[in-house]
């Protein structure tokens, strides 16, 4: 890891050499007009190397992708589509429109987006916050845009709510928390605007969100590497932040595995749906949000012993999750054949799986070329479902190898009908249903098989799908999920969720004009217009944390 110590963001520059990037043509890759491509702002002579794994120079993260944004766009119009050359589509308007409604405001400034904003809903629930895991669409929309500032004042407000006593009932909460989502009450006697956050203390369940703080420091990279301004990352109060955040993860415990232990529903998927233990999108996000922070922090007293206990820990984590959380063809058939009851450090079955434990339809699922990671392991337990948000987060922060990651993709190619079907994308593979919804969801009825978090399509899950094809030089997956998009989302109204194995019906309990989804499609259509923005959400192989596994026939074939 030492090597990518010395690189810090010090080293982020829109200078960075386009000599180093070799002749592979982009346009290729785009299968767009080459004339189109050349138009684009500077990136006509960067290369694929830029963009997919395998290609590139170890560790030079903060080289590849930089830019300046163009300024801020004349008001309501996206800068992407008044410099692009080709038509755009006639729905992104409306999405910049929606997007833009669901501007919150705090004292006069703008500070995030609601979650949805949907008059025909008969229960607001909490979907009139600012999440911080949906707002993420909208920030790097709006980075991509060219309007840092909103991003600026989310990060400063939730770092500032982070520093607010967390109780629930009795017990306080770490002092690194980041709230699920905040609310800004406006008082129009007093004028005045008040905040209210919530940490877990009001949320469903009761579930303080694992996810939050890593996604805050995955946007904090994201804002430095657009904006090429360091300082906001360089204050006293962001080192903190980001300190906090990582304590909370990085102690030493009972724990005999790298991976973060977890409760059910503290991420995304925020409701029981039996993904407690040690759950893939968390893991993902753990690893991206620990390299980010390796880049940001500073080699001060306090930053480098924070640095160091990373450094160790992202070591751990990456061969735990590729050797152990990997499955293929070639693996599926070694764990069918294991023996059990193995003891000591010789044991090849580490955790004990039992291999009547495999569930039927991973065998029929699985393709002979292409893989991805569990969603879940633990002693005795593998959880074989597919989650597309954690599988997606490890291609981009390159937890998953280059090898690994066009498996990946191989198996979603392979897989479309179950993972894409008619709407773009499935959250999790396959839905639970029967007595095991019973046991697992605990009778949750908004989690019915094939529907929100049992098997949903996620129309937000677009933009990870997106940037992940980008990485690996398929984008014609992402152009194929897009035009999916584009056949219903404006005309349904942009739902939060579809329904059916195929994705085909609004969910039933699906909110309309949901902002990450409408967020999602525009930031999926910029990064493809302009593959350059990926940099921003992605991270190069660390050829120090070198594949210790080479197991799969996919990965050579
Ligand atoms: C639902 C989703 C959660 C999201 C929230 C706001 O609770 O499960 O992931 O953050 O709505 O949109």
């Amino acid at each position: 890891m030492d090597g990518t110590k010395e690189v810090g963001l010090r080293n982020v520059s829109s200078t960075c050499s386009i000599s180093e990037m070799d002749d592979f043509d982009l346009s290729r890759l785009l299968d767009k007009p080459r004339l189109n491509i050349e138009r684009q702002r500077s990136f006509d002579e960067r290369s694929l190397s830029e963009l997919s794994i395998g290609l590139t120079r170890g560790g030079l993260d903060y080289c590849e992708i930089t830019y300046s944004p163009g300024g801020r766009s004349g008001l309501d119009t996206p800068v992407s589509s008044a410099r692009n050359s080709f038509e755009p589509h006639p729905m992104v308007a409306d999405a910049w429109e929606a997007l833009r409604r669901s501007i919150v405001y705090f004292r006069g400034q703008p500070v995030g987006t609601i979650a949805a904003i949907d008059h025909a809903s008969e229960e607001v629930l909490n979907y009139d916050q600012v999440f911080v895991r949906d707002f993420v669409p909208s920030a790097l929309a709006f980075l991509m845009n060219g309007e840092p500032e909103i991003v600026k004042n989310f990060l400063l407000k939730t770092l500032h709510l982070q520093g607010w006593e967390k109780r629930i009932d009795r017990f306080k909460l770490g002092e690194g928390v980041m709230p699920a989502s905040f609310k800004v009450l406006h008082d129009p006697v007093r004028k005045t605007d008040t905040l209210m956050a919530d940490f877990g203390e009001s949320a469903i369940g009761r579930v303080a969100p694992v996810d939050s703080g890593f996604w805050w420091i995955i946007l904090l990279r994201a804002y430095t590497k657009s904006t090429g301004d360091l300082s906001l990352a360089e204050t006293p109060e962001c080192q903190k932040g980001m300190r906090l955040i990582l304590t909370l993860c990085l102690s030493e415990g009972f724990d005999t595995f790298p991976t973060l232990l977890c409760a059910d529903g503290c991420s995304m998927i925020d409701r029981r749906m039996g993904i407690y233990g040690y759950p893939i999108e968390i893991q993902a996000l753990f690893f991206m949000a620990l390299r980010c922070a390796l880049s940001m922090l500073k080699h001060d007293t306090e930053g480098k012993e924070c640095i160091e206990r990373i450094a160790k820990r992202l070591h751990a984590l990456s061969y735990h999750i590729r050797s152990y959380f990997w499955l293929d063809f070639q693996q599926l058939n070694d764990i069918y054949r294991y023996k059990t009851e193995e003891y000591s450090h010789t044991a090849v079955n580490k955790f004990n799986v039992i291999p009547d434990s495999i569930p039927d339809w991973v065998f029929d699922f699985m393709p002979t070329r292409g893989g991805y990671f569990i969603g879940n392991i633990s002693p005795a337990r593998m959880d074989f479902r597919w989650f597309a948000l954690g599988n997606c987060v490890a291609i981009l922060s390159s937890l998953a190898t280059p090898e690994q990651s066009m498996a990946i993709m191989d198996l979603i190619e392979s897989r479309w009908e179950e993972l894409v079907g008619e709407m773009p994308l499935k959250i999790a593979y396959p839905a639970i249903e029967s007595h095991d919804w019973r046991i697992v969801t605990g009778c949750d009825p908004k989690n019915t098989r094939w529907s929100y978090h049992n098997g949903g399509s996620w129309p937000v899950l677009l933009w990870l799908l997106t940037a992940a094809c980008i990485k690996t030089g398929r984008p014609q997956i992402a152009r194929r999920a897009i035009d999916l998009a584009e056949t219903r989302l404006l005309k349904d109204s942009w739902p939060e969720y579809y329904d059916g194995k195929l994705g085909k019906f609004i969910g039933k309990q699906a909110r309309k004009y949901q902002t990450w989804s409408i967020a999602g499609y525009l930031v999926a259509k910029m990064m493809l217009e302009d593959p350059s923005h990926l940099g921003m959400i992605s991270l190069e192989e660390d050829k120090q944390m070198k594949p210790v596994i080479k197991r799969s026939s996919s990965w050579t074939c």
